[in-house]
């Protein structure tokens, strides 16, 4: 496996193997790798000739107040974790590499960036697409991997590529899950033993509405919604942002749960850690 920080160096490698006839995937991450990340990576290696993970904590995505500084970091762990998996190049440039001092350009989405998530992080995903737009013109891939434990994300990714004529295949891959069916991510590994029991009160209302569109045939939202807000808010730790039942290509709230219904939602625990997770309203 190879490893560059610079932007040149990660396109001669990539147009070797281009060059080669090889196909390209993808995989952006910002680090500290969990079984969820290595998920994107195995499927990249399984679809694509050559796979390329990027490693960057991206400033842009974070706001003034958020965990930019601490944000877990282990190059070496990572490196032999991707390698592991048969990752081919990983690309881990430092912030003056991709955002030089002149940088202006920007790459903002009007509907989907806003609401849910951007309610409580404005301008995270503007830093999400600009960065995401800057990797697949440094490495061109085939194909680009994100999870859909980041659903909005991965519906901005979908509609970036599609307006700005990437020819790039999007692939979304499933969320991994904790034994108990906590959503793996990286803040995780802030949370005390005490946190990581309670927060898995978000894990148990998204199932606890799907059980109840699946099983019982509910289809109101509302009262869904409500019922899910109960359970989390009897957890003295959690703070719930949002919890919300919306058409998966709109991301708009629905009433009536027909079609590609998810419920989406965020928590916030003892003020510090925000987790996220998401499940199908459909088989
Ligand atoms: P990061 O949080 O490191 O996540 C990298 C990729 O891993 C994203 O596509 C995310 O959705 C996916 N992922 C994280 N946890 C997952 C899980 N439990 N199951 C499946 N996939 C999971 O998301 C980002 O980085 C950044 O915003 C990035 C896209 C790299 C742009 O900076």
């Amino acid at each position: 496996m190879i490893i560059v920080t610079s932007v040149a160096e990660a396109r001669a490698a990539i147009s070797r193997w281009r060059g080669d006839g090889c196909s390209i995937g993808l995989v952006p991450t910002m680090g500290y790798f969990h079984d969820g990340h290595l998920e994107l990576m195995r499927a990249s290696v399984r679809q694509t000739d050559k796979t390329v993970v990027s490693l960057f904590v991206n400033p842009t995505q974070f706001g003034p107040e958020e965990d930019l500084e601490v944000y877990p970091r282990d190059l070496e762990g990572d490196c032999a974790k991707a390698s592991q998996v048969g990752v081919d190049l990983v690309f881990r440039p430092q912030p003056n590499e991709i955002y030089s001092p002149g940088h202006q350009t920007e790459v903002s989405l009007a509907g989907l960036a806003s609401g849910l998530c951007a309610d409580d992080r404005p301008g995270h995903f503007t830093g999400v697409a600009t960065v995401v737009a800057k990797l697949f013109n440094i490495v061109l891939p085939d194909f680009a991997f994100f999870g859909e434990k980041d659903f909005q994300q991965l519906r901005i990714i979908r509609q970036l590529t599609e307006d700005l004529n990437f020819s790039i295949g999007i692939v979304g891959v499933p969320i991994v899950r904790e034994a108990d069916g906590l959503a793996m991510s990286s803040r995780n590994y802030y949370l005390s033993e005490s946190e990581r029991s309670e927060v898995l009160v978000l894990y148990r209302a998204l199932h606890h509405i799907r059980h109840k569109v699946l099983e019982e045939q509910v289809a109101k939202a509302d009262e869904l919604i409500n019922q899910g807000a109960v359970m989390i808010k009897k957890c003295v730790s959690c703070t719930l942002e949002y919890l919300s039942i919306v058409d998966e290509k709109s991301l708009q709230a629905v009433s009536d749960i027909e079609g590609k219904c998810r419920v989406l939602g965020a928590i916030r625990v003892n003020q510090r850690i925000r987790l996220i997770d998401n499940m199908a309203l459909y088989r």
